[in-house]
């Protein structure tokens, strides 16, 4: 079997930024897709490593606390427990879910800055940065826009031309103004360190050269963002983030470091959060230092270049393996992303994408009224994996009514009723035809085809063969009748063998579905008499921030300081990668519906809570680019 010989995947999933509660674009795009991901390679035997956390820093925490009228860290504090119960609810099987604003990830970022620092890589330099002259302060790059210099397009953005994919100096925009306010931004000298990027292009173009698997357009985009290297600030004038940790630095509470260079170094930090927190200081190093481990990074298309340029090069200069050489920090040679898994968007037709624009679609109302399983679902058939991709009302009423209820979950209800009702038990097949064992072994050979399809992001094919396996169980319902061979004694050996067959093969569908589908998974297990945790679920967990690491400068996270994270223990499910033969004999439980069918009415209206109004046409919206909340 594959997954016979254990190998530490580490599953990185971007950080939600902790400026508002996140909306199912956000978790389309990082959240489901990841987890689907790390779930299949546990049940692999895969020895897995998921971590995430709230990205606290930056430019959209201050904004949003100055439009709440409440101090950035409450204002943290209060959507990062509305995220963390959010994604906990979806069932997403973090093993250290938690938080850029903790003392020990101040430490380690701080720690790479430094190794980075050392080895040369971190270069001072007089810039020019944008004030806006109404209020005197810092606009950092994405809050100005202007024309590209490079292609003209009239929208782009001070750090990064979304039409033409390259980078940009805010400087250098034409006729730049302020997203802010619209004012034209002054530019003024200001000292920063400059991350050497032209110093990694080899190192970087080597590692990027040697990818296979990866996305086409991700690795296209990565490649080319090797055409365009230039030294990058790793610091800003803000008053809100990681001190800058030097002398003479780390004590000016105006620089800090910028968000996007500690937001990536929360992979490696919550690794070691989650070691300590486990009982094994160490044990992070199983999936950062041991060159045979892999890592997988999981985010939306706005955050390429962050992963597949900035990030690795922080690695390589802390190991000290750009052009300028050098020693390897004191965590030692840290492991490059094997891969940097990235999807597109989902937009939004009727009801608006975004929340400055008016309706918008919450994890939590969405899981309220319509439970994990069909959001996951929904994402996973019908999600952005390689193009924008419009979620409509009409089509998820759809989906959740033909395929969830009706092919699914009628399919375990019938199937089990008939069951319960002549046998009240997984009865003892007969001989079998070879219809019989044309889908037993049809459902069998799809571990391979969704497991390999799972294992390199197709997620859509994975369901897509997992769901063909569903279908080819109801014809082969249809064409066996067993319905008709329960009114007939004579046919009583037949009809034990028809219902095994069907049992068995819902049982596989049951396991290649549990990555996508836990909840429900969990379910039809126990329906078909299993006893105990086939599906381990995340768990919300208080903690306190008793780092073991001590960071330096001013403004720093309060020790003892309390927080939830999600934590989980995922090694005692039962779900393995590979068929479970069903005991005959075992007894069965009368199933109870796995999914409601939805009123074909919200498909025209929305849910009440994010109504589609009547004025609007679907293609109005899907035109607007959708709303990005990065912090570039
Ligand atoms: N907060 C960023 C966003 O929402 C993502 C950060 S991913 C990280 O776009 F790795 F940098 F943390
Ligand atoms: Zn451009």
């Amino acid at each position: 079997m594959l997954g016979s010989m254990s190998k530490h995947v580490l599953t990185s999933v971007a950080w939600p930024y902790a400026n508002g509660p996140r909306h199912i674009g956000h978790v389309a795009g990082f959240g489901v897709p990841s987890d689907v991901f790390a779930r299949y390679q546990r049940m692999r035997g895969s020895d897995v490593l998921m971590v995430s956390g709230t990205d606290e820093h930056g430019t959209p925490l201050l904004v949003q606390a100055e439009k709440e009228g409440v101090p950035v860290q409450e204002l943290a504090d209060r959507y990062n427990r509305i995220i963390v119960e959010d994604l906990a609810g979806l069932g997403l099987s973090y093993d250290l879910f938690t938080r850029t604003t903790t003392r020990n990830h101040y430490a380690v970022v701080q720690e790479l800055f430094r190794g980075l620092n050392d080895n040369g890589y971190m270069v001072r330099q007089t810039t020019t940065g944008a004030i806006d002259p109404r209020t005197g302060r810092t606009l950092p790059d994405r809050f100005i826009e202007g024309t590209c210099p490079i292609c003209g397009a009239p929208d782009a953005r001070g750090d990064q031309c979304d039409n033409c994919g390259n980078q940009l100096d805010p400087v250098d925009l034409i006729d730049p103004r302020s997203k802010i306010d619209g004012a034209t931004p002054e530019f003024v000298e200001t000292e920063h360190f400059m991350l050497d990027l032209p110093a990694f292009a080899g190192a970087l173009e080597e590692w990027l050269k040697t990818r296979t698997g990866w996305r086409p357009n991700v690795l296209k985009f990565s490649l080319n963002l090797l055409k365009d290297m230039r030294p990058r600030a790793m610091s800003r004038d803000i008053d809100w983030g990681v001190p800058v940790p030097i002398e003479g630095w780390q004590d000016n509470s105006a620089k800090k470091l910028y968000v996007w260079f500690d937001a990536v170094v929360g992979y490696l930090s919550a690794s070691i959060e989650w070691a300590w927190r486990t009982g094994d200081p160490e044990a992070w190093k199983k999936w950062w230092s041991d060159p045979e481990a892999l890592s997988y990074y999981f985010m939306g298309k706005d955050n390429i270049t962050f992963h597949s340029q900035i990030w690795p090069a922080e690695l390589l200069g802390y190991a000290g393996k750009g052009d300028k050489g050098g020693e390897p920090g004191e965590l030692g040679v840290l492991n490059l992303p094997t891969e940097v898994v990235s999807s597109e968007f989902l937009t939004m037709s009727g009801s608006k994408f975004s929340s400055s624009k008016g309706v918008v679609i919450y994890v939590r109302d969405f899981l309220r009224e319509f439970g994990p399983d069909a959001l996951r679902y929904f994402i996973a058939v019908a999600g952005p994996e390689n193009m924008d991709t419009d979620f409509t009302w009409d089509e998820f009423v759809r989906r959740v009514n033909t395929e969830l209820a009706n092919e699914w979950g009628n399919l375990v209800s019938r199937t089990v009723s008939m069951a319960v009702k002549n046998f009240g038990e997984i009865p003892t097949p007969g001989e079998f035809t070879d219809a019989d064992r044309d889908l037993l072994d049809d459902a069998a050979a799809a571990f391979d085809v969704v497991g390999d399809n799972i294992a390199h992001s197709r997620f859509k094919a994975g369901i897509a063969e997992a769901m063909r396996i569903v279908g080819r169980a109801n014809g082969y319902l249809a064409a066996q009748e067993p319905w008709k061979l329960a009114k007939d004694d004579d046919s009583r050996e037949r009809l034990a063998t028809v219902l095994y067959t069907a049992l068995q093969v819902i049982a596989d569908a049951n396991t290649l579905l549990t990555p996508y589908l836990p909840f429900s998974a969990q379910q039809v297990f126990e329906t078909l008499g299993g006893t105990g945790v086939w599906a381990a679920q995340p768990k919300v967990v208080e903690v306190t921030d008793d780092s073991p690491l001590t960071p330096v400068g001013v403004g720093l996270p309060e020790a003892g300081r309390a927080y939830p994270v999600i934590m989980g223990d995922y090694t005692d499910q039962q779900a393995t990668w590979a068929r479970t033969d069903l005991t005959p004999g075992t007894p069965l439980v009368k199933p109870v519906p796995l999914f409601t069918r939805l009123d074909p009415e919200l498909g025209v209206t929305g849910p009440e809570w994010a109504r589609i109004s009547p004025d609007e046409t679907a293609e109005e919206v899907a035109e607007g680019a959708p709303e990005q909340d990065t912090d570039k």
